[in-house]
């Protein structure tokens, strides 16, 4: 969809749709307030009907309203005007794009960025508008033949503003909100696809098109055989049981200064995990092709950092494998050695992920991070702890989560910060290797996080858990694309470009 900001006067705006917005009790906003005028009451006389009252979600579509030369106005239901936040603006955004874009007109003028809203400036009212108006649009049709198009499809969006003044930071907010919106549609598509289409060599080929698309981004795959020769043990052992050879995606992108130390985001790309030899049950387990979610969220944060043109230098690393049963697969009670040295027994062959990650983990040493963070479908403990609302959030300092909890907190994109005590790390006691890759019963996405903590001693590290946020099961299946707005707005903030 293409976008664009304009000033100006509401009731000038020629266009084939205009969105206003209505509080509860009937009571107009002030731009509704401004057609109503324009149309000598024309607007409040429909209203009394009693079609709406304004209560949340409530959608009436007009036609030949007096007072405007829109050809249609959409009015919204918004609830309580002092109740009126982020969360309440997404839901009518959301709401407003969903019924357009099935068919009533391909442009519209959007007055709901004009609105009060509780704690959120023009900047993020204009970023968010995008990012809801996206997700509304958002269609996975790549793998279906018989392609229903939409008949006539929202194309442009004008987002209003009437105070001319605040149009530069307004401006701001749509190109971050376009960087980042794109950023997600690149993490659900890539994720959406199916494990026999994305496998770690089709991630790979997508990292090498992303670096195509600038100079700043510089992409390196590491191959099996390099991996080898790095002592990647521990990488190379969950991919052994598998067709498909592993690849160590890193994606350099110098939006910064040359000397200034980068951001590293590490994603777990488990292109499918059926558990290997510690084989998963067989319900649901086609969602295992999302266990490269983290890796996806990587892909999609680098790319808006692309676009947005980050002041900042990020580094993307994407370990990529899957983890399959054969017979040459790693089996419980087998000791592999890791890049680091540490000797690890795999007493279960379905903890894969912290096998790939813990050796990429200390591969980045040697870009001397500023700080890292991992992002990985890790442990299903975490869905039982945290549900789809929160990713679960661990570190070993305490400054860099309290960035990515305040980020997860301004976007809605939120993380919940579980302990990694000491008291946790004796949990993965092993009697034959240096540790084992499961923690026993209880408290098995903090193990996880304690496992990672002994690849991450070298720099400052958190790790997001996002086994229950990035993606929905049942009826809606699909990647929701989390967490890379909280990933973009710990970025942004990171390089002074983010209230
Ligand atoms: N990818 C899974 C975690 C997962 C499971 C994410 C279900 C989302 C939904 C991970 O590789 C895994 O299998 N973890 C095991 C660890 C256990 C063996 C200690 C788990 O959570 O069961
Ligand atoms: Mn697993
Ligand atoms: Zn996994």
């Amino acid at each position: 969809m293409d976008y664009s900001i304009k000033t100006g006067d509401i009731t000038k705006q020629r266009t084939a749709c205009l969105i206003l917005g209505v509080f509860s009790r009937r009571q107009l906003s002030a731009l509704a307030q401004e057609i109503d005028k324009a149309g000598k009451g024309a607007l409040s006389k429909i209203l009394k009907r009693g079609d709406m009252n304004g209560e949340s979600g409530q959608q009436v579509m007009l036609y030949d309203v007096p007072g405007v030369l829109a050809e249609r106005v959409l009015l919204i239901g918004l609830g309580k005007p002092r109740d009126f936040g982020l969360k309440e603006f997404r839901k009518a955004m959301t709401g407003v794009i969903g019924t357009l874009d099935k068919g009533h007109a391909i442009d519209a003028v959007c007055g709901l960025t004009d609105l009060e809203i509780q704690d959120v400036s023009i900047y993020q009212a204009m970023r968010d508008a995008v990012l809801a108006a996206e997700e509304a649009v958002y269609r996975f049709d790549e793998t279906k033949s018989d392609v229903k198009k939409r008949p006539r499809p929202l194309k442009r969006l004008t987002l209003f503003l009437s105070d001319r003044r605040r149009l530069k930071t307004a401006q701001k907010g749509l190109e971050h909100g376009q960087g980042i919106a794109r950023g997600i549609q690149l993490t659900k598509n890539l994720a959406n696809l199916p494990g026999n289409i994305c496998t770690p060599t089709y991630l790979a080929e997508q990292a090498r098109k992303l670096g195509r698309k600038s100079n700043k981004l510089k992409i390196q795959v590491l191959e099996e055989n390099q991996m080898q020769k790095l002592g990647m043990g521990a990488l190379l052992s969950v991919s052994r049981g598998s067709r498909q050879p592993a690849k160590l995606i890193i994606m350099e992108y110098k939006g910064g200064r040359p000397n200034s130390k980068p951001v590293i985001l590490v994603g777990k790309g488990l292109t499918f995990d059926a558990g290997g030899i510690s084989i998963k049950p067989a319900a649901a387990m086609d969602e295992m092709k999302y266990d490269m979610c983290g890796g996806a969220s990587v892909f999609g944060s680098i790319q808006a950092c692309v676009e947005m043109e980050l002041p900042l230098n990020v580094i993307g690393v994407v370990p990529s494998s899957e983890n399959l049963p054969d017979g040459d697969a790693n089996k419980p009670g087998d000791i592999v050695t890791s890049m680091s040295g540490q000797t690890i027994e795999v007493l279960n062959t379905d903890a894969e992920g912290r096998l790939i990650l813990c050796d990429a983990l200390t591969y980045i040493e040697r870009f001397e991070p500023a700080a890292v963070v991992d992002i990985a479908t890790l442990t299903g403990a975490c869905i039982v702890a945290l549900g789809d609302q929160a990713s679960g959030l661990m570190t070993n300092h305490q400054a860099l989560a309290d960035e990515l909890l305040a980020a997860g907190q301004q976007t809605g994109d939120r993380a919940w910060q579980l302990p990694l005590w000491d008291d946790y790390q004796e949990q993965l006691d092993s009697n034959f290797a240096d540790m084992a890759n499961i923690g026993g019963k209880g408290a098995g996405t903090i193990t996880a996080g304690c496992f990672l903590s002994r690849y991450t001693k070298k720099f400052k590290w958190a790790h997001l858990d996002i086994a229950g946020t990035a993606w929905k099961s049942g009826k809606a299946k699909g990647a929701t694309g989390r967490p890379v707005s909280l990933l973009c707005q710990f970025l942004l903030k990171r390089s002074g470009q983010s209230e």
